[in-house]
């Protein structure tokens, strides 16, 4: 079976100069991008990389490339990141990582926020397949649900539990994750600008507009979408 990730992951990699500075998110369509960087010929090694991602991360730096903590970088030529689904405005749901945060981060610093996947993650509207996940520091836990419920409403709001640990799943910044089940899912905008605003909230995990292009491959070939 063709690896439609891995073929947009190629296509993607043409895209790194050498000598760029990158941030990289989370998800196996990252691995076969560091895997793509690398077949180029002395490409990898004249790259800075960041990483959102702890699994990625480690890939990179046991490939031997020159890893940087993002908090000390302004600006990426590129950031390259999964996602679960993206529209046709390339606004993004990510939320399987729960790092949504520092990826966020990245994107923006990025002068060109890259998504790359299958051909399966583009969607006319996004759905209710995947929860919005909100990182809340723990003070704000019930009043966000709270707010959420009243803004949403039907919805389903789990405090998103470890299934390693009897507990909740803990964040770099020691918050909380609030996986967010929609009946139908809102009108992107209004979903970002009203939980943006909550008091409590991190951040969310719709990139609403922040995308710059779209990659994917699949049974057509490679597409290339750029923001409208
Ligand atoms: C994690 C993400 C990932 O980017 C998303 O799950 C894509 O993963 P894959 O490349 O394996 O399809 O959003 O929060």
């Amino acid at each position: 079976m063709s690896d439609y990730k891995q073929q947009a992951a190629i296509e993607a990699a043409k895209l790194v100069q050498p000598n760029a500075t990158i941030g990289l998110g989370a998800g196996s369509t990252m691995t076969h991008l560091i895997n793509a960087i690398r077949s180029t010929p002395g490409l990898a090694g004249s790259l800075t990389v960041a990483s959102s991602s702890f699994a990625t991360r480690q890939t990179l730096l046991k490939e031997g490339f020159n890893v940087k903590e993002s908090g000390w970088l302004a600006q990426l030529d590129h950031y390259f990141d999964g996602c679960d689904q993206f529209d046709w405005r390339l606004t993004a749901l990510k939320s399987g990582g729960g790092v949504h945060a520092a990826e966020k981060v990245l994107a923006a610093m990025a002068k060109q926020f890259v998504l790359v996947g299958d051909a399966t993650k583009r969607v006319d509207r996004l759905t209710n397949t995947y929860p919005l996940v909100v990182e809340v520091i723990p003070e704000a836990l019930a009043y966000v649900s709270a707010r959420l419920k009243e803004y949403f409403n039907p919805i389903r709001s789990e405090l998103r539990l470890s299934d390693k640990k009897d507990g909740a799943v803990i964040t770099e910044r020691g918050n909380f994750l609030i996986d967010n089940w929609f009946e139908s899912f809102p009108e992107p905008g209004v979903l970002n600008d009203r939980v943006s605003v909550l008091p409590g909230v991190l951040e969310h995990s719709l990139f609403y507009n922040m995308a710059h292009k779209a990659i994917t491959a699949g049974p057509d070939g490679i597409v290339i979408y750029t923001k409208p």
